[in-house]
């Protein structure tokens, strides 16, 4: 028995050490496998990136009903805002089922994408344009330029727009400015004598000639608009440039190339009409060029003349054709409507008009400065700014694929109280430099963009604004006559949902204040 036990005893040993030295085994080639993994340097550490919401749409058509039911295109800057309430600073949607963004409102998100837009960032183009240049085989200028060319471009008008000293052009805006505020002072005192109050009629097509012929005369100088042939070219040209602009919002809300396949009036006006801008821009400029042989310009005149400094910089005729076209349809629309909006809200505030005329008679501008940027931050006309990703990044944390297209919601972010205290309210004081605290994030209100695809005429518009807006309230008591409150809308870019109905009177001389 004891025999058997031990012969017993001695295999359950042998097994068990068996066991052990196999366990051994198998532990330590794990040990090792788990140990060259780790060291291994081609696996790298996957970060974790905090998903981005996505609002959920149908498979076919997105989150099209959504947006029908909150009133369309016209109304997206409000639907986008809602949907910034729901899901916070970043979302992803698949708007009307083809086009799939992600919106993003905070300061911070917002610098991060414009730190990557790329070394030739891309912005969406409205489709009905790009159409347009695809069908007739056209040269554009800047805003649809792209690459190598566009960089060229771009660093010659940034050196002759944006940076350095621009003085030269203040004689122009001046001039243009002065004009249109004299006639409208002409008007009030015809009115008054008639015993009349005077309304400012036509206030929209009134700020579109005035934006073009600033634009003609920062181009040509200010002698070609004493030309009556250029009058009426100008005449014209304002004309059609603002009837492009009506045209192309209304292809906003149908697919340009199933227009054009039906032969619908929307894209035969378009079509017709863009032509007829480009074809009349390069006219004006055939007209000044023979102008300008018939009575060649001084040296000082040349000086203050950009197509003279474009001359100078090489860019080909052709190109600056091209360029100045684009310039001007660029400028037409959002300087007419950003000035629009700027004299709404001086005209409700009666007293502020007149600590502005105050301020202008002691030679100061920063409450006119900080009027701007009020219109601006409450009614940015461009509401939407979009960059197609360059390469796979990460914004604020979260991962967004190449090609993306990330869109900055500008009216929301400049409304939202974590950038500006009391974020409805117009208070210009809080621009005033040592009151920063009305404003907790600058970057909130980006109505020109930053980074290097921002709006090139930023210096030209806010030279514009500050002429027109503190001439107005100098000059005339304001008074906003609309009955409902005036609200915006999207037709390419924001504008009043009503026409504005804007009463002057002349103000009593303000050294007499
Ligand atoms: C208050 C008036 C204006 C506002 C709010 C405004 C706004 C903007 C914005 C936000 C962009 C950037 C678009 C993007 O990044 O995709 C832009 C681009 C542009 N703006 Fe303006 N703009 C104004 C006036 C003007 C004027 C007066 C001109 C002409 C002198 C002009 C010419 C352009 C051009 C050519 C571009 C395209 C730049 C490029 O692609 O490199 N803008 N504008």
């Amino acid at each position: 028995m004891t025999k058997q036990m031990l012969c017993r005893g001695g295999l359950l040993r042998w097994v068990v050490q068996l066991l052990r030295t196999l366990l051994l085994r198998i532990m330590s080639h794990f040990k090792a496998e788990l140990q060259t993994s780790y060291s291994s340097p081609s696996l790298q550490i996957v970060p974790k990136y905090v998903p981005i919401p996505r609002v959920k749409g149908l498979p076919i058509v997105g989150t099209l009903f959504d947006l029908i039911a909150a009133g369309g295109a016209p109304h997206l800057h409000k639907y986008v805002d809602a949907r910034h309430r729901q899901y916070g600073a970043i979302f992803r949607e698949k708007l009307g089922g083809t086009q799939d963004a992600v919106f993003v409102s905070s300061a911070n998100l917002m610098r991060s994408l414009f730190l990557q837009e790329g070394q030739y960032p891309q912005h969406p183009l409205p489709d009905a344009w790009t159409f347009y240049n695809k069908r007739h085989d056209c040269q554009r200028g800047l805003f649809f330029m792209e690459g190598a060319e566009w960089l060229h471009n771009r660093r010659i008008l940034n050196r002759l727009l944006l940076n350095g000293n621009l003085n030269w052009m203040d004689v122009h805006i001046e001039s243009c400015t002065r004009q249109l505020v004299d006639r409208w002072q002409t008007s009030i005192e015809q009115a008054a004598a008639n015993g009349e109050h005077y309304e400012l009629p036509d206030l929209e097509r009134q700020l579109y000639r005035w934006s073009i012929e600033v634009l003609c005369s920062i181009m040509f100088g200010s002698r070609v608009l004493n030309c009556s042939e250029m009058q009426c070219a100008l005449d014209e040209f304002s004309q059609i440039v603002h009837k492009v602009f009506e045209h192309s919002s209304r292809l906003m809300n149908f697919p340009p190339r199933l227009a054009q396949l039906l032969h619908l009036r929307i894209w035969r006006d378009f079509e017709s009409n863009v032509g007829e801008v480009l074809q009349q821009g390069a006219s004006i400029i055939e007209l000044c060029i023979s102008l300008q042989r018939a009575q060649p310009p001084s040296e000082q005149e040349q000086e203050e003349a950009l197509y003279h400094k474009l001359q100078a910089a090489a860019v080909p005729s052709e190109m600056i054709k091209r360029i100045f076209v684009d310039l001007v349809i660029a400028a037409g629309d959002t300087t007419a409507f950003s000035s629009q909006w700027a004299l709404y809200v001086l005209s409700c505030d009666q007293p502020l008009q007149r600590r502005i005329a105050r301020e202008r008679a002691a030679a100061e501008s920063q409450l006119l400065h900080g009027l701007i940027k009020e219109a601006l931050r409450l009614y940015p006309v461009a509401p939407f700014i979009g960059r197609y990703m360059p390469q796979d990044t990460q914004i604020g944390g979260h991962y967004v694929e190449k090609d993306t297209l990330v869109l900055i919601s500008l009216y929301t972010s400049g409304r939202d109280p974590a950038h500006f205290e009391q974020p409805l309210k117009v208070l210009p004081e809080r621009w005033i430099l040592g009151q920063t605290e009305q404003v907790h994030q600058s970057h909130g209100t980006l109505p020109f963009a930053i980074g290097q695809r921002s709006c090139i005429g930023r210096r030209v518009a806010l030279k514009q604004l500050h002429m027109l807006l503190g001439k107005c309230a100098s000059q005339f008591s304001m008074q906003c006559l609309n009955e409902q409150p005036v609200d915006c809308i999207l037709r390419m870019v924001t504008v009043p949902n009503q026409t504005l109905r804007l009463a002057l009177t002349l103000q009593p001389k303000v050294a007499a204040l």
